[in-house]
């Protein structure tokens, strides 16, 4: 059987696929169908932090697989209050809502910020979005999403957008308006490039907020659960979020998703104004709760931070290209005579997964578990591939 070739006839073409096959996964390395190991520097696009056939995440399943997978949010399930309540005592936020992506998180952040402003009588739904952030692929998500080629071919999008320069809060005040209800962003913006916020940028940005009642939503889906050495990314800036959304990590490859709101906004959501079938069900939430608890440690996130900045020093002193990015979110800048995806291909000849992100930038993030001997093999890896 030729697998590519099924596949090709087989699945809608929106994706572009490597012509490899993952068979199993071990800790931090992978194995394709004809045996060869990978190290992998991309966590399934920063989801498995615990990397593969983790005890943790495995035996969590394998019990609550026995027990009851789904049952829908007609009744109580445990597993998703105990996540909720871990989640919110250690953000700014006080109540949880559970769906089973980012763009569904931010779908919900996005009418949740309406919903607030309605029951208000006030007449402001716009949200100021940044130019190089990416929100999802969903109508309002992708509405949310300043990126043309992401958009073209989908309008009419969703009214209530606006974008601004990311970094640029005088772009952010040309913005706001009577209507404006939120400034929704990430912290490092993970597609467009692995842009880090700066840190005086986010604080004029919460002040502009405090100042005119405008919402903060912060968009960690992929910063999120321990991704920078804190368990959320505002964390190092001493922001207040008024909305947080959550996925790819929180699941470590179970599908889950959730929005963290302060109060005043959370109580928007009423019974019937939002929902999802299978959001928090008893599988996801369980494992979540399990990955919350070991990732929520400080010495494993401080951890996480010194192997990022570990990562980036090696990075630097080996290529002397920019390198940026917070704990175990790095992205290596290549030069333009240099192709992206040809360093990723070559890379996985070479047994080494890496992401791209952005117009040319190399994308690490890895499992959160690695170490500092699997940083030294990728570093060695890429320099066959780059030099
Ligand atoms: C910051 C951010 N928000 C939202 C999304 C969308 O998440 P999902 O693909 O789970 O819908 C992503 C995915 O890459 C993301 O990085």
């Amino acid at each position: 059987m030729n697998w590519f070739e099924e596949g090709n006839k087989y699945l809608m073409p929106n994706y572009s696929r490597f012509p490899v096959s993952f068979e199993r996964g071990e800790g931090v390395y992978l194995y394709d169908d004809k045996g060869k190991e990978y190290l992998d520097m991309l966590a399934g696009i920063a989801v498995n932090i615990l990397g593969y056939n983790h005890p943790l995440i495995t035996e969590t399943i394998c019990k609550q697989a026995k027990e009851i997978i789904h049952i829908s949010n007609l009744f109580y399930i445990k597993p998703q209050i105990e996540l909720a309540k871990r989640l919110v005592k250690s953000s700014v936020c006080d109540k949880a809502f559970f769906c089973n992506s980012g763009a569904e998180a931010n779908e919900a952040a996005i009418k949740l910020v309406r919903k607030y402003f309605r029951d208000r009588g006030e007449n402001r739904y716009e949200i100021i979005t940044f130019k190089g952030g990416f929100h999802g692929r969903t109508l309002a998500a992708l509405s949310a999403t300043a990126t043309p080629e992401y958009q073209k071919g989908f309008e009419p999008l969703v009214e209530g957008f606006t974008y601004a320069e990311f970094n640029n809060t005088d772009s952010v005040l040309e913005n706001i308006n009577e209507k404006t209800a939120a400034i929704m962003l990430e912290i490092i913006q993970g597609e467009g490039g692995v842009n880090p916020a700066e840190k005086d940028f986010l604080e004029e940005i919460q002040s502009i907020c405090n100042e005119r009642g405008i919402l903060l939503v912060i968009d960690e889906v992929q910063t999120g659960i321990g991704r920078t050495g804190k368990l959320f990314a505002y964390q190092h800036f001493g922001l207040s979020p008024d909305i947080i959304t959550l996925a790819k990590g929180l699941g470590g490859g179970i599908p889950i998703g959730a929005v963290l709101a302060k109060k005043e906004v959370a109580d928007s959501f009423s019974p019937g104004t939002h929902g999802s079938t299978f959001g928090g069900n008893y599988l996801s939430t369980a494992v979540a709760k399990e990955i919350v608890d070991f990732v929520n440690r400080e010495e494993f996130l401080n951890d996480v931070y010194r192997k990022g900045e570990y990562l980036k020093e090696r990075l630097k002193l080996e290529f002397g290209y920019q390198v940026k990015g917070i704990g175990l979110m790095v992205g290596m800048e290549l030069p333009e005579d240099m192709s992206v995806k040809e360093v990723v291909k070559k890379s996985l000849e070479h047994g080494l997964v890496v992401g791209m992100a952005g117009k040319n930038t190399l994308r690490f993030v890895p499992p959160l578990i690695i170490n500092e001997e699997h940083i030294d093999e990728a570093v060695d890896i890429l320099k066959k591939v780059i030099k």
